[in-house]
């Protein structure tokens, strides 16, 4: 008999947060959140659009994933709002200990996106949380490659001038699958054993 105690996942919550003009980015999130769910259920895991931000959801997360399309260099307005938005809980520390996660999604094939998952990092320990990268090898180069731009302290992702359904490419959108499900693979691992209710 295994009496090793497992981790009740029933209780875990992952909030993906993003900012998107044009629905590139937002198709990113989406993927992130599929990926996720693979190890969760649909209910424990949800796209937060920054327009429309579900405070309570966000405060009792387990992990929150931070994403923004690149706009100068940098997060959007929008998304900079959003993380401005959050001072008073940066400095009441209401979310230090929480996992965090980011993926930046720009025109360009290096479009500066590692300055945005720089920005959110920083950001994320101005919050005291713990940083979650992504251990994911390059596959290749290529449009269907698996982290084909080679970014390790979050996801990045490429999209070109047409819809959403098409850009990013299959690659990227593959790669943000494997993000959202190892994410939620690495909070059930290292979640505290439950108590035993014999004790
Ligand atoms: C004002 C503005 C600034 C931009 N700056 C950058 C940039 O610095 N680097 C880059 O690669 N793409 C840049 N882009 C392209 C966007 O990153 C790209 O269109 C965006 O990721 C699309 O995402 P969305 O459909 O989610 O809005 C910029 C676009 C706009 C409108």
């Amino acid at each position: 008999m295994n009496t090793t105690a497992r981790p009740s996942t029933d209780n875990l919550t992952i909030a993906v947060i993003f900012h998107s003009n044009y629905g590139h980015t937002r198709r990113v999130a989406e993927a992130v959140v599929v990926g996720a769910r693979q190890q969760l259920p649909d209910s424990q895991v949800k796209a937060v659009d920054v327009y429309d931000v579900d405070w309570d959801f966000l405060d009792a997360a387990d992990l929150l994933v931070f994403g923004s399309a690149v706009y100068m260099g940098s997060v959007t307005a929008e998304f900079k709002t959003f993380m401005d938005e959050t001072s008073k809980r940066w400095y009441h520390r209401k979310w230090e200990g929480k996992w965090a996660a980011a993926f930046a999604n720009s025109g360009g094939l290096s479009g500066d996106k590692l300055a945005v998952l720089q920005q959110i990092c920083l950001y994320a320990m101005q919050h005291g949380m713990n940083w979650i990268g992504l251990p994911l090898m390059p596959t290749g180069h290529e449009e269907t490659d698996l982290n084909r731009l080679s970014s390790f302290l979050g996801l990045m992702t490429q999209s070109l001038n047409g819809p959403p359904e098409e850009t990013p490419g299959k690659g990227d959108i593959d790669t943000a699958i494997w993000f959202g499900n190892h994410l939620a693979e690495t909070i059930i691992k290292h979640k505290p054993s439950d108590p035993d209710p014999k004790l």
